[in-house]
């Protein structure tokens, strides 16, 4: 089915190198990142992309959201191969389609700026709305829809709970009506309960929004809630990949394994508990 199925998002064999230079010598060394990773994300899927510390994911996300460009290999959206793009093509084309939320819930948030300026300036950013008057209305209806009342518009960060905050970079991040959503690492720092609820919550944005999501993350227990297809990443090669299904109940190598084993809940509670 996924092969007649047309990928919104490709990843085409890509590689980045890091090179470091040494303090007092001229020698330098490279670091490969990420080694010859393809993937295909599918419209309305979740794509997760799983591996241990170090494994290439965040470098993977950053070239995928163009923070970052690869060193060989292409990345293409809707057919558009935009891995070259300058910064204006890319605020244009991609900023607006492919969005990132991080993992440190006040990393992105600026600590003297209310949540309304927050969710704003996205809008800004992109240029959507005619007038300041409908951007604060489609800031307000977002903040409404990830579950926030729009009274807490004029708080600032520090007034806000961890989950509350991954909330307002949520809505950040949808308001630009984005069709890509990169969480990398999202839901990694919330306590489980809270994170469950946002969990449940990117499912019902997903659905409302027609979005796809490449789910980052190296704890495994989430994903089989989260995921229609996952890819393992060891060293900057995806080492594995298939449908859930697949990875949890037929892992085909032992790094897979390993990481399935350090799943500290039962999946059959995490689910219960996830709804
Ligand atoms: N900007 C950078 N400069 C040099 N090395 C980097 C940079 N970003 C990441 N790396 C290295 O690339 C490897 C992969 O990192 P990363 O993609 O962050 O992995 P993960 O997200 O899976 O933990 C790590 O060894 C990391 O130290
Ligand atoms: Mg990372």
């Amino acid at each position: 089915m996924i092969g007649q199925r047309k990928a919104i998002l490709q990843v085409n064999s890509i590689t980045k190198d890091f090179v470091r230079r040494g303090f007092t010598s001229r020698a330098q060394t490279v670091m490969r990142a990420v080694n010859n990773v393809s993937l295909q994300l599918f419209a309305n899927q979740t794509y997760a992309l799983v591996g241990e510390s170090g494994s290439g994911k965040s470098t993977t996300g950053r070239i995928i959201c163009a923070l970052e460009r690869p060193t060989s290999g292409t990345v293409v959206f809707n057919d558009e191969n935009y891995t070259d793009f300058s910064d204006h093509l890319l605020r244009q084309k991609i900023r607006g389609n492919i969005q990132m939320v991080l993992q440190d819930p006040f990393s992105s948030l600026n600590p003297r700026k209310t949540i309304e300026h927050a969710v704003l300036e996205a809008l800004e950013i992109q240029k959507i709305g005619k007038n300041h008057s409908e951007r604060l209305d489609a800031v307000v209806d977002m903040i409404e829809r990830v579950g926030l009342s729009s009274g807490m518009i004029n708080r600032y960060p520090h007034q806000f709970s961890g989950g509350q905050l991954q909330r307002v970079n949520i809505a950040r991040a949808l308001v630009v009506r984005p069709k890509i959503l990169i969480l990398d690492e999202s839901v990694s720092a919330l306590d489980v309960s809270v994170q469950a609820q946002v969990l449940n919550l990117l499912q019902d944005l997903k659905q409302e929004f027609s979005l796809s999501y490449l789910f980052i993350t190296h704890d495994l227990s989430v994903v089989r809630f989260i995921a229609d297809r996952v890819g393992v990443l060891r060293k900057g090669e995806l080492v594995e990949e298939g449908t859930v299904d697949e990875i949890f109940d037929h892992p085909q190598t032992d790094y897979t394994q390993n990481l399935l084993s350090s799943i500290p809940i039962p999946n059959p509670e995490h689910r219960q508990l996830a709804f």
